[in-house]
């Protein structure tokens, strides 16, 4: 049965051009379950009409978790000094590449911490012999970095950039990022964009101080840059840094953001993020997907290092081998009645764009 006073606020926010604050609060808001169920449906719904039953996979491979950042809330700050520090060869993230390419799938993401002396010309390297020994799209998710290293990077062949907003609150932001501000994310971003990357953003759920009116200015950020691919995960805390003490974010908050994102952005790539697959010890990353989410990220990460790339404790499959993910997301599908979809799964935005 429809509800008579959420359904309104849903077609709402499907619908319209300029968003109405006040309804993504209160869907963000619901406490009653058959709404939520309800939201959760509408969601599922409205990402089966814009992008398809196929769950897009994107192949991870975390290549050093060398950072020079002091972001509060991740594992990989510099001030953990706890944490034994890695940079994987050339000659190992490119047997990742291989694994990735032999198991069919389209994309690879390569992810590291955010260094200052990240060697440029070294990752266009890296990226040229991708491009020229596969046929595989191929994203970055390495921070922030001037115009010209992404300038330098698109021209060897990237095709899409990772970098999460993380929270729009310009206060919250500045107190969990002492070492960096906003601005210059949003330039970044904006840069990404310009240069024509497949652009991807995002944000963490449940930080410290975060409000139910940040989230909402979150997905109204999301909806106006018309990003490509947005990540939304918990927050978890970590016993190595300054929230250690800290609650981590609510799931069911976490769920009814992906599914309000996906309502407002459409045909926008959401992953069913890892943070969402490992928060307080359970796996909801088929909630995600049944709420509005059409992606995961298997790992491809070798082991020992992959256990040492922890954001976040509990991170889901940090032990497991390479390759044990393809089982896992198989069944994951099957039980959810969906499929797998191998294809580099390129953004429909820009897709839809050539074709205006
Ligand atoms: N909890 C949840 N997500 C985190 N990230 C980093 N630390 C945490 C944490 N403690 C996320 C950030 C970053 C991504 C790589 O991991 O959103 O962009
Ligand atoms: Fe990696 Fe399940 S998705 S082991």
């Amino acid at each position: 049965m429809t509800d008579k006073t959420l359904q309104p606020v849903l077609n709402r926010l499907y619908a319209a051009d300029v968003h109405d604050k006040a309804d993504i609060e209160y869907a963000l808001s619901l406490k009653d379950q058959a709404q939520i169920a309800e939201l959760f449906a509408f969601a599922d719904e409205i990402r089966r009409r814009h992008v398809g039953d196929g769950i897009l996979l994107r192949g991870l491979v975390e290549f050093s978790n060398n950072c020079d950042n002091t972001c509060k809330y991740c594992g990989l700050n510099k001030t953990n000094t706890n944490l034994a520090r890695y940079k994987l060869t050339d000659r190992q993230i490119l047997n990742c590449i291989e694994q990735i390419a032999n198991a069919g799938i389209g994309t690879v993401v390569l992810q590291s911490g955010e260094q200052a002396d990240l060697d440029a010309d070294w990752l266009a390297g890296i990226i040229r012999e991708i491009k020229i020994r596969f046929d595989i799209a191929v994203t970055l998710s390495v921070g922030e970095k001037s115009r010209e290293d992404y300038a330098l990077w698109k021209n060897a062949g990237a095709d899409r950039y990772l970098l999460k907003i993380e929270t729009t609150n310009r206060q919250l932001y500045q107190n969990l990022h002492p070492q960096i501000t906003l601005d210059n994310r949003l330039r970044c971003s904006r840069d990404l964009k310009t240069l024509g990357y497949q652009n991807g953003s995002g944000s963490i759920i449940g930080l410290p101080g975060q409000t139910i009116s940040d989230i909402a200015d979150d997905i109204l950020f999301f909806a106006r840059e018309q990003f490509d691919m947005i990540g939304i995960g918990p927050f978890i805390p970590h016993p190595a840094t300054a929230l250690s003490d800290c609650p981590p974010g609510n799931v069911e908050l976490v769920l009814k953001t992906i599914a309000v994102t996906r309502i407002i952005t459409k045909d926008t790539h959401l992953p069913a993020t890892t943070a969402i697959g490992s928060v307080n010890g359970n796996d909801y990353r088929p909630d995600a997907l049944m709420a509005g989410a059409n992606v995961l990220m298997p790992n491809f990460t070798p082991q020992p290092w992959r256990q040492l790339y922890e954001i976040y404790p509990g991170k889901r499959c940090s032990t497991e081998a390479p390759g044990s993910c393809g089982p896992c997301i198989d069944m994951m599908a099957n039980v959810i009645g969906r499929t797998i979809d191998l294809s580099r799964g390129d953004s429909l935005k820009k897709k839809r764009k050539e074709c205006a």
